[in-house]
């Protein structure tokens, strides 16, 4: 079970569906939170036992999402957080990551969709225990094996990450926001921004409000992907693949039919088995439809959704899908390296994945 453990960290990884405020530490939100008791913006005490817990259930993820919305109000606090979670998922030998995150506005703080976006981005060019890429010119790194798995930072070798941003349209907003944000994605793409995400509350917000703005994103070859499916909601699932979306994520709830769509124009599935599980969106994890769509062999890969919220990290979800549906170590790797096809980076950052995880087969499956 160790060993299992510790092939599933040595892999290097491809994370493609992450929420930036998702992924904060649990250090840095009990360190914050505290500030933000004493300044008398929240009461501390009502939230320490949640930031202190590892299982935390479904309403008490949700009390974090609040507490999520009132940090994300300051740049600052912005940068820090998109800092920290590279940092992490790097330590964990991710090596190309899509972090998807919502633009905020934010009048009484100064903040605008952009000045949000520019403090993850301040956040990602403060990084310098890991070597970030994270412009789009960025497509060539240090493929050698010690780059990729060591951490070395005294000798000089630090680990390498490929980091992409998705801007994410959330369902409480209103078309015009939408547009906003696909206008934003558009004027960033030269700092790495490379797709549109839909997200929040999946039962909140109706999808012909999004339209508009996702259609404009494909019109512009921006590409999309859609958390679809999360609760019970044909309709709503039929209009989603109605617009040839480049990838989904969860697809917790498709009758037969829809899924028959999803296989035939094959559309690669962010699987996310730790947040299914504690958002309940199944009895058990056995149950999952990772089973099926692994033995149809159909394009998918494997996610932590919101790592820091769910207590878990990519190996562990590797792990996990390991123990669960009792994939090989060579399965595992290829799973990894299967994933490198439904990135939305250039094929100059394809190439060099394919390098990275060729070279980590040699060395690991020696
Ligand atoms: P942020 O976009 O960086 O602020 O990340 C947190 C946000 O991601 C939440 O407020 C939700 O809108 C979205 N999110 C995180 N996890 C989920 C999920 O499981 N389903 C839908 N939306 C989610
Ligand atoms: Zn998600």
């Amino acid at each position: 079970m160790e060993e299992l453990k510790e092939w599933c960290h040595l892999i290097p990884k491809i994370e493609l569906h992450a929420h930036l405020n998702g992924s904060i530490r649990d250090s840095t939100l009990f360190e914050l939170a505290k500030v933000l008791g004493e300044k008398g913006v929240i009461v501390f005490a009502a939230v320490e036992d949640v930031i202190m817990k590892s299982g935390r259930s479904l309403p008490e993820c949700f009390q974090l999402f609040d507490l999520f919305h009132i940090l994300a109000t300051d740049h600052e606090t912005v940068a820090r957080i998109a800092k920290e979670a590279i940092e992490d998922f790097a330590a964990e030998n991710v090596v190309y990551i899509e972090l998807r995150t919502t633009p905020k506005n934010n009048e009484s703080k100064g903040m605008t969709k952009r000045s949000y976006m520019e403090a993850v981005i301040k956040g990602l060019r403060a990084i310098e225990t890991v070597s970030v890429y994270f412009l789009n010119t960025d497509d060539s790194t240090d493929n050698s094996i010690e780059a990729i798995l060591t951490n070395d930072i005294h000798g000089a070798k630090k680990k390498n990450i490929y980091v992409r941003l998705l801007l994410s349209i959330d369902r409480r907003e209103t078309t015009a926001a939408a547009m906003e944000t696909v206008d934003l994605a558009l004027e960033l793409k030269d700092l790495g921004v490379v797709g549109i995400d839909l997200s929040g509350n999946p039962v909140v917000g109706e999808w012909n409000t999004f339209l508009p703005a996702l259609t404009y994103a494909k019109e512009q070859g921006l590409p999309i992907t859609l958390h679809c499916g999360e609760v019970p909601n044909r309709k709503e699932v039929q209009s989603m693949l109605d617009i040839c979306p480049q990838r989904i994520g969860h697809a917790c709830f498709l009758e037969n039919e829809e899924w028959e769509r999803v296989k035939s124009s094959k559309i690669p599935v962010e699987i996310c088995l730790t947040s299914n599980l504690r958002t309940q969106r199944l009895e058990s994890i056995d149950r999952h439809h990772f089973a099926d769509l692994y033995k149809a062999k159909h394009p998918m890969v494997l996610c932590t959704d919101d790592p820091g919220l769910f207590s878990t990290s990519v190996s562990n979800e590797y792990y996990l899908a390991a123990s669960t549906f009792g994939l090989s170590k060579g399965e595992l790797i290829d799973l990894a390296q299967n994933a490198i096809e439904f990135v939305f980076a250039s094929d100059g950052v394809k190439k060099a994945l394919t390098d990275i995880i060729q070279a980590a087969k040699r060395e690991l499956q020696q």
